[in-house]
């Protein structure tokens, strides 16, 4: 792995709308010509990529040349051996939904919004998709009185009821992710966090089928840490996917590439994922969502899907180091890291047994914990001097 050069067993997967950002924001216009899909399929699999993702108007933004847009991308996935891995759908774009989709006060938009999922799902598990993406970016308010929160939190769920019931009925093999996000576009977005959305699943009628696809800007837009947020998810059972991205911190979304921003958020993030300190690794693809910066040019564009992964493969095999290191494993014993994995009532003890025992807190309050030297040799592992 001395290069850095990714294969498909890596897993790296991006969405279509990444390397396709024509760099249109809020205060200019595009400054990149519109991509060909199937020239990011071509370009993609040549970097080493094993997958890729897309929201309906990405792949098919016109219906009456929708049956020979998707013969040709079908070409070109059967030519590359790249797969489908994830769909979404645009329920963001469109004036239609300037209120949301499944959460729009117009009942008739949210009528169109469910049809518009359906038709995308079946497009979806034709292509192979195995994850269903549900990022939602405009449900939510600008200002309190225009949204009962309540009542669109009940139409929220009936939309992933409906949708979750439709997939069982087709006998689809896919799982929903909810992607959270605070904020942008709208104002405050509803299921604003990984700790919302878990909590909203274990309302539906088939929390089963429902998971996550946290994204790394998006948690740290809330000023909370993705490594620990994606960690209570797969605790859960429910890291079906991911987004990984750069952030600076809480300001706008930035979709940096992968490892820009906080480096060492991106450190303690891949470790999680490897699952390293805990055993209990995420296995699914590994989805970079981020947004090449208008500096760029096309190719400038391809410089950073490749460091994207580049990225990810350099901080794996930092973590991997890390954890493998003689002074890692002491400074960890030291620290009484695995001593949390004990639990905290032994096998047959009453509670009597624990209000009998005699304790100490002065003398446990004042022994140092020796964390620091721990989080050093990691800091040194990412800086390359070990
Ligand atoms: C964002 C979001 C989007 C979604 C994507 C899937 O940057 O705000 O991450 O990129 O992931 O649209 O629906
Ligand atoms: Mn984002
Ligand atoms: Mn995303």
């Amino acid at each position: 792995m001395t290069d850095y050069t990714p294969t498909k067993d890596d897993k790296f997967s991006f969405g279509l709308w990444t390397v396709g950002w024509q760099g249109v924001d809020v205060f200019g216009g595009p400054v990149r010509p519109a991509l060909d899909p199937v020239e990011s399929v071509h370009r993609l699999a040549e970097l080493g990529a094993a997958a890729i993702t897309f929201h309906d108007d990405d792949l098919v933004p016109d219906d009456a040349t929708r049956e020979a847009t998707l013969e040709r991308f079908r070409k070109a996935l059967a030519e590359t051996g790249l797969g489908v891995e994830m769909a979404t759908t645009n329920l963001f774009g469109a004036p239609v939904f300037k209120d949301g989709g499944l959460t729009a006060n117009d009942r008739t938009v949210r009528r169109y919004a469910i049809a518009k999922v359906l038709r995308n799902i079946d497009l979806a598990a034709e292509l192979g998709a195995k994850t269903y993406v549900l990022w939602g970016g405009r449900e939510g308010a600008e200002s309190g009185g225009t949204k009962d929160v309540l009542a669109a939190l009940d139409r929220y769920k009936e939309g992933l009821d409906i949708l979750c019931s439709y997939v069982r009925d087709k006998g689809y093999d896919i799982r929903f992710a909810l992607e959270p996000k605070p904020n942008e576009p709208r104002g405050d977005i509803l299921l604003p966090t990984i700790g919302h959305a878990l909590a909203f699943i274990n309302e539906l009628e088939e929390p089963d089928r429902v998971g996550l696809n946290p994204e790394v800007g998006h948690e740290e837009m809330a000023g909370l840490n993705f490594a620990q947020g994606i960690s209570q998810a797969l605790w859960h059972g429910k890291l079906f996917h991911i987004d990984l991205n750069g952030q600076h911190g809480p300001r706008f979304d930035q979709d940096l590439r992968f490892g820009a921003g906080n480096l060492r958020g991106a450190f303690w993030t891949v470790d999680a994922m490897l699952g390293a300190g805990s055993g209990r690794a995420y296995d699914g693809y590994v989805h970079f969502d981020y947004k090449p910066p208008r500096t760029e040019d096309i190719e400038g564009v391809w410089e950073t899907a490749r460091a994207c992964m580049r990225n990810y493969l350099i901080l794996k095999e930092k973590a991997q180091a890390f954890r493998a290191d003689p002074e890692v494993a002491e400074a960890l014993e030291a620290a009484r890291v695995a001593e949390l994995a004990v639990p905290t009532l032994g096998a047959g003890e009453s509670l009597d047994d624990l209000r009998a025992e005699s304790f100490d807190p002065e003398a446990l309050g004042a022994r140092g914990l020796q964390f620091e030297r721990l989080d050093q040799l990691a800091m040194e592992h990412l800086l390359g001097v070990r």
